[in-house]
C-alpha cells in the first residue's frame, strides 16, 4: 500500500518555480529517500506532506486523505500520526531532554498522567540508546545525541510515518551510520514507514528502500534503490557517481513511468 500518493504537484514562490508536475508514492513500511541538489525542492516537498505548505496545483494524500483539501481538524488528525524532524529542527534549550521529548504529548494527549509520561519517553529515549539523558540539557550533548533526541521526541507518539529532513548532516561517518541503524532498527522493530532527505549518497543507498530525486523541478528518478543505481539519466548518474561507484546503467526508458491513482 502507498501510504503517501503525491499526484503532478506545482508549486512556485513568485516567479521561482520549483516543481513543474511532480508525482509519486511512498510505500507503507518502507523507507524512501528524497535526494536532490541544493534547492532542488526537498524541504519544500516534505512541508506539503504535512500540509504547512500548499501545492498551486496538484494532489496530496496521506493515509488516503487528500490533506490539500483537508480543513484544520482533519490535518490535525494526520499530524498526529506523522512524526517530523525539520532540517533546522532543534530541541528547545530552556527544557530538559526529557520535557523536550515529553513536548509532543503535553500538547497531543494531555489526558494522561505525569507518568503515564515520562514512562514513554523513558521508552523513546531507551530505544534510540539515550537512557541516562532525560534530565540532561540539550546544550550538553553532542550532535548526534541531539538527533537521537530529535528522533525520540519525533517517535514519541508512536506516529506511523516519520519525515525526516537530513538525519547526517554535521556528523561524523560513525555517528552518521549509527543514526542510519537507528532507522532501519525502527522500521523493521515499529513498523515505520520513513521518508529521509539526505545528502549523504552512501548513507542513503545503504537505509533506503526506494529513492526519488529532484531536479530541475522534476521528478528524474523514482524507483527501488537498486534500480535507481542502474538509471541511464545523465543527471542522476552523476549525482550519483560522486559517491558510488554505480552498476551498469539500464536502457533508457521512453519516460518515467507515473502510476495511476
Ligand atoms: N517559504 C518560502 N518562500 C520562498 N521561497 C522558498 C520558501 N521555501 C523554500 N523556498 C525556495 O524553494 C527552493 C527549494 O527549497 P528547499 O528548501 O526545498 O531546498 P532543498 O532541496 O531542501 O535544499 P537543501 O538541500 O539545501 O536543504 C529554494 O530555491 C528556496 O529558496
Ligand atoms: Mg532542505
Amino acid at each position: 500500500m502507498n501510504i503517501i500518493e503525491i499526484r503532478d504537484l506545482w508549486k512556485s514562490f513568485g516567479d521561482h518555480t520549483v516543481f513543474q508536475g511532480v508525482s509519486f508514492d511512498v510505500p507503507e513500511g518502507q523507507t524512501t529517500a528524497i535526494i536532490g541538489p541544493s534547492g532542488s525542492g526537498k524541504s519544500v516537498l516534505l512541508k506539503h506532506m504535512v500540509g504547512l505548505l500548499a501545492p498551486d496545483r496538484g494532489a496530496l494524500r496521506v493515509f488516503g486523505v487528500d490533506v490539500v483539501q483537508a480543513d484544520e481538524a482533519a490535518l490535525y488528525a494526520i499530524r498526529r500520526r506523522m512524526g517530523m524532524l525539520f532540517q533546522a529542527g532543534a530541541l528547545f534549550d530552556s527544557m530538559t531532554v526529557g520535557e523536550n521529548v515529553a513536548f509532543p504529548l503535553v500538547h497531543h494527549a494531555p489526558g494522561l498522567s505525569p507518568q503515564a509520561r515520562r514512562e514513554k519517553v523513558l521508552e523513546k529515549l531507551d530505544l534510540v540508546g539515550m537512557p541516562d539523558f532525560c534530565d540532561r540539557m540539550p546544550a550538553s550533548l553532542s550532535g548526534g545525541q541531539l538527533k537521537r533526541v530529535g528522533l525520540a521526541r519525533a517517535i514519541v507518539m508512536e506516529p506511523e510515518i516519520v519525515l525526516f529532513d537530513e538525519p547526517n548532516s554535521g556528523l561524523d561517518p560513525l555517528t552518521s551510520d549509527a543514526i542510519d541503524e537507528l532507522i532501519c532498527d525502527m522500521k523493521a522493530k515499529l513498523g515505520i514507514t520513513f521518508v529521509v532527505i539526505s545528502h549523504d549518497i552512501v548513507g542513503t543507498v545503504a537505509v533506503a528502500d526506494h529513492i526519488a530525486m529532484l531536479y530541475g523541478g522534476a521528478l528524474v528518478a523514482f524507483g527501488p534503490t537498486a534500480q535507481v543505481l542502474r538509471s541511464p539519466v545523465p543527471i542522476v548518474r552523476r549525482f550519483l557517481q560522486r559517491n558510488l561507484i554505480l552498476p551498469e546503467a539500464d536502457g533508457m526508458p521512453a519516460r518515467l513511468p507515473t502510476p495511476a491513482l
